[in-house]
């Protein structure tokens, strides 16, 4: 069989297995209404995020022929407006040596007035043993991509856990972040640099695990992302292994920031300490861009690795895992704050506004809203003692203000347990809820944390009530999306 064949037969395959099981996928009742899916199988890492010619571009990690990982493609979605999107025909399926077993995850720029997709080829040879190859794949549509082959083969010191490469260009030359891991076992962001895009050369690691400004932290470091905003940069990247301390680190493995100041003569990010991105149970290998408007926008994969994924209660509609909304990035201080895109709004239906809501001890409001699917606002909180808002009797929001510490307890897919992951959060003025119909979003503060997860109520509950230990008041707006 010619390769040139393979890859069609490759999406042909896919493209069936879509059509094959769309009547089962979409009768899903915990399909989302306004959240990126795979149309079957299963959908991890954004990748390739990008506003190309007016068009913002994602791709994504897609195992399209069982609910499981495996040689992974890229799906491709388009949109106008970051709200509606629009499936698009495969980008790349995985066709060649170099990736047979996944096309994963990686980057696109635009360069020479081409959409250049950079990704990792992942090999497993005869013996299972990894290889690991950075390929590029170059578009003039936006819509078919020529693969142009390896760009960059593994660099000594390193084992084949080397992936997921995100570009950028600066000062007239083309840098990467790669994530690593050396091969004492240390996780690492991997910093190459090249003139003509095919050909590219290692300069070191900007940071990682056991260097001289960070102890052990953790042994690989997956999907790391590199930009400067507002005069500073930030390296965003997912570690692996690191223990849970207190109430950090408590999913499988996390997502976080560095900020600092990157030196490209020395490869060296002169960075402060990590910050977990999101606090909730589901938010892995974000992915940010600068569109048009300027603003760094940031989308990740609303789950994390092998977490319960045979217990997920979509696997038995043949499709599993989601995108979060797309968010707009800003830094305060040394923190990157997180806020809903401002295109959401065009969701918004119904509004519902009751100014001053005050709930007092042991009093408890129960308020039932048409739609099982909205946005809400609670804004100039003022909590005496403690607050909480419960959601379709699945998930809860706590605050409580004499242990300064916000909670969210969702009910287990895995074993129908509440189980909560919390953060230290010294004021609570602002909520910012979205919720579709089998996932949260929290943005706290205006985004000064956030907490995502699944959720997978009744489809019939639709309620949410608020209570109170002392007295909490708040205005509230509501909408229907
Ligand atoms: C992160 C990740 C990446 C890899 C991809 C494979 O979730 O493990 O490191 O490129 O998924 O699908």
């Amino acid at each position: 069989m010619n390769v040139i064949n393979l890859d069609s037969e490759l999406k042909e395959a896919a493209y069936q297995e879509v059509e094959a099981s769309r009547n089962t996928v979409e009768k899903d009742p915990y399909r989302l209404k306004h959240h990126i899916m795979p149309p079957v199988g299963l959908l991890n890492d954004p990748n390739g995020f990008i506003q190309w010619k007016g068009i913002y571009h994602l791709f994504y990690q897609w195992m399209p022929f069982k609910t499981g990982h495996g040689a992974k493609f890229w799906g491709h979605y388009t949109s106008r407006d970051l709200v509606n999107w629009e499936h698009e025909p495969i980008a790349l399926a995985p066709s060649e040596w170099y990736e047979k077993n996944g096309c994963y995850s990686g980057s696109a720029i635009e360069a020479f007035d081409k959409l250049h997709l950079f990704y990792t080829g992942n090999v497993k040879d005869e013996n299972g043993e990894r290889e690991t190859y950075q390929c590029l794949a170059v578009s003039e549509d936006g819509i078919h991509f020529d693969k142009k082959g390896v760009v960059a083969e593994l660099p000594d010191g390193y084992t084949a856990h080397f992936r997921d490469p995100k570009v950028w260009e600066h000062e007239g030359k083309w840098y990467m972040v790669a994530g690593a891991q050396t091969k004492e076992m240390a996780g690492r962001a991997a910093l190459l640099v090249s003139e003509n895009l095919y050909n590219w050369e290692l300069l070191g690691d900007a940071a990682g695990s056991n260097t001289e400004q960070l102890d052990e932290f953790g042994y690989m470091w997956e999907c790391p992302d590199l930009f400067r905003l507002n005069g500073k940069d930030v390296l965003i990247v997912s570690p692996q292994g690191l223990e849970p301390e207190g109430n950090l680190y408590q999913n499988v493995y996390q997502s976080g920031y560095f900020v600092g100041e990157l030196d490209y003569k020395t490869a060296k990010l002169n960075h402060g300490e990590f910050t977990e991105l999101d606090r909730g149970f589901d938010f892995y290998a974000p992915q940010t861009t600068v569109d048009e408007k300027g603003r760094r926008l940031l989308i990740a994969w609303m789950s994390v690795p092998v977490q319960d994924e045979d217990k997920h209660p979509t696997i038995a509609n043949k499709w599993i895992h989601t995108m979060t909304f797309p968010r707009k990035l800003s830094i305060k201080g040394e923190n990157l704050l997180q806020e809903p895109v401002e295109e959401l709004k065009a969701l918004r239906k119904n509004e519902q506004v009751l100014e001053m809501v005050k709930i007092t001890n042991e009093e408890v409001q129960k308020r039932e809203t048409e739609g099982a699917v909205y946005e809400m606002i609670l804004d100039q909180i003022k909590v005496e003692d403690s607050f909480k808002l419960s959601i379709k009797k699945n998930a809860e929001l706590h605050y409580s203000r004499r242990d300064q510490l916000f909670t969210l307890t969702r009910i287990s897919y895995a074993d129908g347990h509440p189980e909560s992951r919390k953060c230290h959060l010294a004021e609570l003025t602002k909520l910012q809820v979205f919720v579709d119909t089998s996932s949260i979003e929290v943005f706290i503060n205006d985004g000064e944390e956030v907490f995502t997860a699944r959720m997978f109520p009744d489809a019939e509950e639709k309620s949410s009530v608020f209570s109170s230990e002392g007295e909490t008041v708040f205005h509230l707006k509501k909408w229907d999306l």
